[in-house]
């Protein structure tokens, strides 16, 4: 592992950079402010991160908020690119030797949209790219010891995408992803206030609901209660009113059992032997939905093993993804060389 070399976690809603060491060094939204008025025939990009989440809500008709990596997929190739460049450009200014890089992927990516990142990561000064499988790099990254013969098993809850892996000797036995994620929470939540109460609140408001009065059990120790302002329907003028940890019971009970199904249809096909060492080892969740209060417990339940939360749920994939560039010789699957012209695979 050389002294400057990166990783990268190219999240849906959150891009984090970091390094072997020193941990998380760059932090910023998945997110470009870009100028509709083409200017050589093409958008113009006015800001990424933090400085285009600012802008949302709060610009002229002519400038869209763009989340090009939507979805756990990349909707926006040329955009995506932009991101990677203005971030590893961030943390690379001025310094004489080029990085190696590897970078965390969003599961469901293609072969084309993989070629895009590479081509971006390249064009940031890449010396080296390497890819990496989220649930890999989130082990890693929670101090779980995934080289060894014994079966670990991961739940990566982010804002996309779910993927749930079972891993062993540093590579993937079994493993999926479902696009049940912090996304659809906030979506979820934002329409059941609109038919429950007839108010239209904002996406930012439903994502702070979900963050601090959602629960995914009726637990008697947690009730929360958060005023929230938003549209009457009826009226059509603004309204406030407070939401509590019952409102919101139900939208968030159906996103959580369909994790706990999917996570539950990873274990059936799971091989005996590791899903024993499943079982004794207990369950890894990782991503910033691990937040979501109750789910630890409610999956514990649903899958009858110990579920904890990785002591660093937002930064472990970061992290996990600079510590595989020290490993690249026992990663067995979930990983790859992508330099451009020399395509080791495994
Ligand atoms: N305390 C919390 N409770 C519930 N959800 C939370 C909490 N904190 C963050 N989240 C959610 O976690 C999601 C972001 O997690 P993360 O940063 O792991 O996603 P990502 O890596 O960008 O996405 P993906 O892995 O799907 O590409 C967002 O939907 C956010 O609302
Ligand atoms: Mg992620």
């Amino acid at each position: 592992m050389a002294f400057n070399d990166i990783g990268i976690d190219l999240g849906t809603t959150t891009i984090i950079i970091a390094q072997e060491g020193k941990g998380a060094i760059l932090n910023q939204p998945s997110i470009v402010a870009v100028d509709t008025r083409k200017k050589g025939g093409r958008d113009y990009v006015l800001a990424a991160g933090d400085e285009a989440l600012a802008m949302v809500g709060r610009t002229p008709n002519y400038i869209s908020a763009i989340f090009p990596l939507k979805d756990g997929v990349i909707s926006d190739h040329t955009l995506t690119k932009e991101l990677i460049c203005r971030f590893v450009n961030k943390v690379y200014a001025n310094r004489p030797v080029k990085p190696r890089v590897a970078v965390c992927v969003p599961a469901a990516i293609t072969g084309i949209e993989r070629d895009a990142v590479i081509e971006a990561v390249v064009a940031a000064g890449a010396r080296k790219v390497y890819l990496i499988d989220e649930p890999v790099a989130a082990a890693l990254g929670s101090g779980v010891d995934i080289l060894q013969p014994d079966g670990h098993m991961i739940i990566d809850i982010g804002g996309g995408t779910t993927d749930i892996a079972v891993l062993s000797l540093g590579g993937k036995v079994k493993s999926t992803s479902v696009q049940v994620a912090g996304n659809i929470f906030d979506d979820e939540i934002l329409k059941h206030i609109r038919t429950k109460f007839n108010v239209a609140i904002g996406q930012r408001t439903a994502e702070n609901l979900k963050k601090q009065v959602a629960c995914c059990r009726q637990r008697e120790d947690f009730h929360e209660t958060m005023e929230v302002k938003g549209r009457s329907l009826i009226t059509g003028l603004p309204a406030r009113l407070n939401v509590s940890t019952d409102d919101l019971y139900e939208p968030v009970m159906a996103l959580c059992e369909k994790i706990g199904v999917a996570a539950h249809q990873v274990l059936e096909r799971t091989p005996p032997e590791l899903a024993g060492d499943v079982y004794r080892n207990g369950v890894m969740l990782t991503g910033g939905g691990a937040l979501l209060h109750g789910l630890p417990e409610y999956l514990s339940e649903k899958l009858k093993v110990k579920v904890v939360v990785s002591p660093d749920p937002i930064n472990c994939v970061a992290l996990g993804t600079a510590m595989c560039l020290s490993l690249d010789d026992v990663l067995e699957t979930g990983f790859q060389d992508a330099t451009p012209g020399i395509g080791k695979f495994h």
